[in-house]
């Protein structure tokens, strides 16, 4: 399926032309699934703090885990633009040290691009990013890493003023360089506007249909994720119970001596045995 490796230009070029398919993987095997699919984008996502190594949080997560697993992603990828999520930490707790983080997620784990979720110092920080050559995806409406001071995990833009305010920030994002902005959390209607007014993609997650592209957590998708699931989530498999049943099973062989039989097992010439005293 696999058709080269995508540029942020092929990226650019399928708006009003072609939906935008992303997804997050945080490890060789299932980024190496998904790169097979032709899917356009990965996102090395801070949700693994959630999805992957059970903290509450995305917030917990720092530069050494997800470069971490940006460097297995990136060893699996042939085909899709690899975005590595910037911790928050690294760019909203350390402005300064901003660019330097990003250039890691580049130079050191193999990324295409890093993605930054929206605050206060987000456009000056977006800005030097970019003129330091690096691509950078922007992130508006529920930002997790600021869930907190957003009222939790609410909706976004729901009134004329904050959807004004979602309205301005993409703009302006947009006019410091950003290649592309998840909108998460968003009314359709407001992601309809956004998504109008940009000549960059927009790429949603509980925005509606009328984004340029759409983004979910894999492991949501996948039914690999048991603590919640959000309405925007559409589940396609149940992997869970899947697992769970192929390991009672392989447990219920191995007690009843089922498992491993010759099939499974290696032998040694009848002369060799002899010797053995
Ligand atoms: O970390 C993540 O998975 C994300 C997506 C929800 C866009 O930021």
């Amino acid at each position: 399926m696999s058709t080269g490796k995508i540029a942020i230009k092929d990226i650019l070029e399928k708006k009003n032309k072609q939906k935008i398919t992303m997804l997050t993987a945080y490890d060789f095997p299932l980024a190496s699934l998904i790169d097979r699919t032709g899917i356009d984008m990965i996102l090395v996502g801070d949700s693994v703090a959630n999805v992957v190594l059970g903290l509450q949080s995305t917030t917990q997560v720092g530069m050494p885990e997800m470069l971490h697993h940006a460097k297995a992603v990136s060893r699996a990828v042939k085909h899709a633009l690899i975005i590595g999520d910037m911790p928050y930490e690294s760019y909203q707790l350390n402005p300064e040290e901003s660019v330097r983080n990003a250039r890691r997620f580049i130079e050191e784990a193999g990324c295409d691009a890093v993605k930054l979720e929206w605050f206060e110092h987000c456009l000056e920080v977006t800005e030097q990013i970019v003129k330091a050559g690096i691509r950078v995806m922007g992130h508006i409406g529920l930002t997790p890493q600021t869930a907190d001071k957003l009222g939790g995990f609410k909706v976004q833009g729901k009134d004329a003023d904050a959807a004004q305010r979602l309205i301005q920030q993409a703009q302006d994002l947009e006019s410091k360089g950003c290649f592309s902005i998840v909108l998460e959390c968003v009314p359709d209607k407001i992601a309809e506007i956004i998504t109008q007014k940009l000549k960059i993609p927009t790429i949603g997650i509980g925005a509606g249909v009328y984004c340029d592209g759409q983004v979910l957590v894999t492991h949501d998708l996948l039914g690999l994720f048991e603590r919640f699931k959000p309405k925007f989530v559409k589940q396609y498999i149940n992997l869970s119970s899947q697992i769970e049943k192929a390991i009672r099973d392989y447990k219920e062989e191995v007690i009843k001596g089922e498992f491993p039989t010759r099939e499974h097992s290696f032998s040694i010439k009848k002369e060799e045995l002899e010797k053995i005293t």
